[in-house]
């Protein structure tokens, strides 16, 4: 009996201790997935922030435009289909899902394979849950940022080594090597910028980096990434950004101001109440708001007017967002596609004045104003920002 006992204490110890041949290291494709969950054992709180994290699902919450560049942008393009398939994809994941670097060609053919599955609407649901399990082990994961994206070029990562900040003691499953590069904005600027890939293709899917450097440093301010996106409110790992109301409403102050007054006609003898508006909002944010990636993006300022009944009787309303354009000009939402944009954004660092002039019908003696700020992904996927009232009254 206590052989059995003493047994069972040494497989539970052994449980606790991980595995040599797990040690922290990628040599082949297959070693691909759960770099991540081989952390959690020993850091199970940062682990669990980084599941709540859009870096999480960084390839299938952009898959749909993964999906696009493969089947309409690589397919069909006699040019890029006589390419490296690896290369060509690497212009998407070489950020979305960096540790693709190390996959050989037939785990690449497996990849493109799930992506189509994934993206697709034919397949079957047996073969699309199956590529879409695959997919998930493939993101923006510890191993990629405490590693492969951890040291600034022309110096490469060593292996199991992680790279932190503190630069601490080395454990069982990785040594510790201490980086200043993790602790600054330009570490996330890697990936959050406009992309020039090996062939010299410049892609333009997120242009934070751009925004933070030429227009928020540059008119002053000194955050960092890591300063509003992980230390403020103690984020942490969860990294929120634009799919998170707290931050959106962090993000963009609304300030409203109505006066009423009576407007006239020239050479009429007839009063019409009518309402001097201004809207300030400030973009309290490091980068313009909204970003790109997600082409259709915009905020969404609308202002209604009602009366006594709540019967609309004036409104307005103005979108502040980043179109991208192909060469030839026209807009276009895929990733792939944008190779140069327009900027109607809200700009870091300033407030955006709108100011209105609206007129009445003659009879109100009271007018409710309602001021809404909305930031929009897409149709249907919108999150309320701001939002302000107003009552005027005339006699
Ligand atoms: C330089 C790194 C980089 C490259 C290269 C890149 N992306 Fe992105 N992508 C990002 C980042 C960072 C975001 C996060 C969103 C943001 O900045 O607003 C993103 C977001 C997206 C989104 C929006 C996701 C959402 O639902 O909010 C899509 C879609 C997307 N990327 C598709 C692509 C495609 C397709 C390619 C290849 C043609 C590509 N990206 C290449 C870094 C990159
Ligand atoms: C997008 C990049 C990114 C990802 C993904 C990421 N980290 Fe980090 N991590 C950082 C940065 C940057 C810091 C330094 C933060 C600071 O200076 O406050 C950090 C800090 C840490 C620290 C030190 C924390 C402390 O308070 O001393 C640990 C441990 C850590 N990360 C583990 C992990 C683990 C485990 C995962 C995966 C579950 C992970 N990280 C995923 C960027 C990342
Ligand atoms: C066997 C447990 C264990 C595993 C598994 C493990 N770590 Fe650690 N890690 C630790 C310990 C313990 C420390 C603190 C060392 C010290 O005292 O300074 C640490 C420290 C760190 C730090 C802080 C480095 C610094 O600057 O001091 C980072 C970042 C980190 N780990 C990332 C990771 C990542 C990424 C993985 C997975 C690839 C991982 N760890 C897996 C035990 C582990
Ligand atoms: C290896 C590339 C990479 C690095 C390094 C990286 N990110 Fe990201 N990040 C991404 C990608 C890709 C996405 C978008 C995934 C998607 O939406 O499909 C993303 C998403 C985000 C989002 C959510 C965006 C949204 O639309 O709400 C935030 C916030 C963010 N990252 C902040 C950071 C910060 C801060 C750092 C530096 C500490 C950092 N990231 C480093 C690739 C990276
Ligand atoms: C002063 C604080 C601050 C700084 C500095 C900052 N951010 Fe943000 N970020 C925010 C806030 C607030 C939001 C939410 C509003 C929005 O969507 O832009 C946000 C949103 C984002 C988004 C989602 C954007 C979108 O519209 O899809 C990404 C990605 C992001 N930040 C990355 C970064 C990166 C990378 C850096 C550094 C280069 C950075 N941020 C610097 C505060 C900041």
């Amino acid at each position: 009996m206590k052989r059995y006992l003493l047994l069972a204490l040494v497989i539970y110890l052994l449980l606790l201790i991980p595995p040599a041949e797990a040690a922290f290291t990628i040599d082949k494709a297959e070693d691909i997935t759960n770099t991540s969950e081989a952390c959690a054992s020993c850091h199970g709180d940062i682990y669990t922030q980084w599941k709540k994290s859009v870096h999480e699902s960084s390839l299938l919450h952009s898959i749909d435009s993964i999906y696009s560049f493969i089947v309409d942008g690589i397919e069909k393009d006699p040019i890029r289909k006589g390419l490296s398939q690896k290369a060509e994809l690497m212009k998407c994941l070489n950020c979305h899902a960096p540790v693709m670097e190390y996959a050989s060609e037939k785990f690449v053919r497996e990849v493109v394979d799930a992506i189509k599955i994934a993206g697709g609407k034919s397949a079957n649901p047996e073969s699309k849950k199956k590529a879409i399990e695959l997919l998930s082990h493939l993101n923006v994961s510890c191993y990629t940022c405490h590693n492969m994206k951890a040291v600034p070029q022309p110096h490469a990562p060593e292996k199991q080594t992680v790279y932190g900040v503190k630069g601490g003691k080395n454990t069982t499953y990785h040594s510790t090597k201490k980086t200043a590069f993790l602790d600054n904005a330009i570490f996330c600027m890697q990936c959050h910028g406009v992309y020039t890939a090996p062939d010299s293709e410049r892609i333009i899917c997120s242009t934070v980096a751009q925004s933070y450097r030429d227009q928020y440093v540059a008119a002053g301010g000194q955050t960092t990434c890591q300063d509003c996106h992980m230390r403020k409110n103690n984020r942490g790992h969860t990294f929120p950004g634009a799919y998170v109301p707290d931050m959106l409403k962090e993000g963009m102050l609304l300030e409203v101001n109505a006066r009423a007054f009576k407007t006239q006609t020239y050479g009429e003898k007839k009063w019409i109440p009518a309402a001097a508006i201004t809207v300030d909002i400030t973009n309290r944010a490091g980068h313009r708001i909204p970003d790109g990636c997600m082409w259709t993006s915009r905020v969404l300022l609308t202002l209604t007017a009602t009366d006594e009944k709540d019967k609309v009787i004036w409104s307005a309303q103005k979108e502040f967002f980043e179109p991208g354009l192909d060469i030839e000009g026209n807009r276009r939402y895929d990733t792939w596609e944008v190779k140069d944009i327009l900027d109607y954004s809200l700009q870091p660092r300033k407030t955006t004045t709108e100011k209105y002039y609206a007129v009445f019908p003659e009879r109100e003696k009271l007018v409710k104003i309602e001021v809404k700020l909305v930031y929009i992904h897409k149709d249907g996927l919108e999150f309320p920002v701001q939002s302000e009232r107003k009552v005027l009254k005339y006699n």
